[in-house]
């Protein structure tokens, strides 16, 4: 405890407990606040809240900084394997060789699927989108893949096939919905070589491995791997203190990436660009992001808690403008996404509303030149995303403050009143 904050209630007085991170953040301890006053506090949509203690990852929104474990996402961007990064995530520390060795045969050792989840996948009708599929595909895991006990054992033996089998998963997802044979994941390559090749390879068409688009993957898995207590994680916390079992989390985590303000940012940005490519009006997008009644908003702008520049998205700019280079591939969507960027950095409205691009912005024309479909960038997020949910879910666990989650709220409904019999309404 450090200090404390006065509180007045009527000719009360209250003493409530400041804590502080390591990184010197403070926060008011509230719990003994209803107790002590009757008084809940009423914070919508959380932006106040911390619902946890973590030790996982600091963001700090206004000086723009992002560090898994203390280390930067800078530096594993550039230096780390996404193996590392999940290994580093989950577990505290960076594995040293033989661990790596032994998580990477663990992950090779799990990779397939059971043949009887396929009939699932081939039932689903053929506009379903991926992400609806994938966390009803993943719940499903338990049912074939159950822990009879809740030994730590067991639970790193879900972890690990979580990890390996939700890429086997979202590429099968990919292949039925098209109408083509499934690829068997393969033991000589390494993870996201091995994903690119069951989504592309053919039997008419082999897939030519490229070092550069495994190099862009390996990148945008390490920059969607934790983000702290965003929607989605809150929402795999929240659901797993119900203590089920970790499919059933992160399934619920998969459900709360999918919407559009979340996770589901990657397809609508591209969508926008596409349609201002279409319309060739960028004016009328800004006009209307700035247009109090209109719902529509620039998609791939604005965070929650960065209120300056969101370094993935800076990494994530600088990767995508690479490997187009590289790839020579000339996107147009690319160079209206740079206009955009431009002319919204400069106006007011976004200026003094602290907006700028997120890691939305640039990732869906990266996943776009590595040949990914619109409707599977929120699962490439979502496969990112896995290591830093299983991380939090796992320190809820292990955490001794650890409640079932559960906010109060502020009744403003009708009070008491007679329930009337049918015939007298
Ligand atoms: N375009 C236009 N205006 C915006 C935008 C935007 N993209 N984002 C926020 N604003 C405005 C709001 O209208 C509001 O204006 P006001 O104060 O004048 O009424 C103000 O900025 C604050 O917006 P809130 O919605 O209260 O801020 P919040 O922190 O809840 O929003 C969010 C964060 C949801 C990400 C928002 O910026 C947004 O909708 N962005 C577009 C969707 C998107 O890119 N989502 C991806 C987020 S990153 C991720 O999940 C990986």
């Amino acid at each position: 405890m450090t200090g404390s904050v006065k509180l007045i209630y009527g000719d009360q007085e209250f003493k409530l407990p400041v804590v502080e991170g390591s990184e010197g953040e403070k926060a008011v301890d509230i719990s003994q606040l209803q107790a002590a006053t009757g008084l809940i506090t009423l914070d919508p949509g959380y932006a106040n809240t911390g619902s946890c203690s973590s030790a996982i990852t600091f963001v700090d929104g206004d000086k723009g900084i992002l560090r898994y474990r203390g280390i930067p996402v800078e530096e594993l961007a550039a230096r780390a394997t996404f193996k590392e990064t999940a290994y580093l995530l989950i577990n505290g520390r960076l594995p040293n060789r033989e661990e790596l060795t032994r998580f990477s045969v663990l992950l090779n050792d799990n990779s397939l699927v059971h043949e009887d989840m396929r009939s699932f996948y081939e039932k689903y009708p053929r506009s379903s989108h991926p992400m609806g599929i994938l966390s009803s595909m993943v719940n499903a895991l338990r049912s074939f893949y159950p822990e009879l006990q809740n030994l730590e054992e067991e639970i790193n033996m879900t972890v690990t096939r979580l990890l390996s089998k939700i890429r086997t998963m979202a590429a099968m997802s990919y292949k039925i919905s098209r109408g083509h044979k499934v690829v068997y994941p393969r033991p000589d390559l390494a993870y996201c070589a091995n994903f690119l090749n069951m989504m592309f390879d053919s039997p008419v068409k082999p897939y030519e491995i490229d070092n550069d688009v495994v190099n862009a993957l390996r990148m945008f898995w390490i920059l969607h791997a934790d983000h702290e207590q965003n929607c989605s994680t809150s929402a795999v916390r929240l659901v797993g203190s119900a203590r089920v079992n970790l499919y059933a989390a992160i399934s619920a985590g998969i459900a709360a990436l999918w919407g559009p303000l979340h996770g589901g940012a990657n397809q609508a940005v591209i969508e926008m660009l596409s349609d201002i490519a279409k319309s060739r009006n960028m004016g009328r997008a800004i006009e209307r992001a700035k247009d109090k009644k209109d719902p529509f908003r620039l998609m791939g702008f604005g965070h929650r808690v960065y209120k300056t520049y969101d370094p993935r998205a800076r990494i994530m700019k600088k990767m995508c403008d690479s490997l187009l280079n590289k790839l020579k591939i000339s996107d147009p969507l690319l160079d209206i996404a740079h206009e955009l960027e431009a002319v919204a950095l400069k106006d007011d409205y976004f200026i003094e509303h602290n907006l700028y691009p997120n890691l939305d912005f640039y990732s869906g024309i990266v996943l776009q030149a590595i040949g990914i479909p619109t409707n599977m960038f929120t699962v490439m997020f979502a496969i990112g995303r896995l290591p830093g949910w299983i991380a939090q879910w796992k320190e809820s666990l292990d955490d001794p403050n650890w409640k079932l989650g559960r906010p109060r709220q502020i009744y403003t409904g009708p009070t008491q009143t007679q329930f009337v019999p049918i015939d007298k309404r």
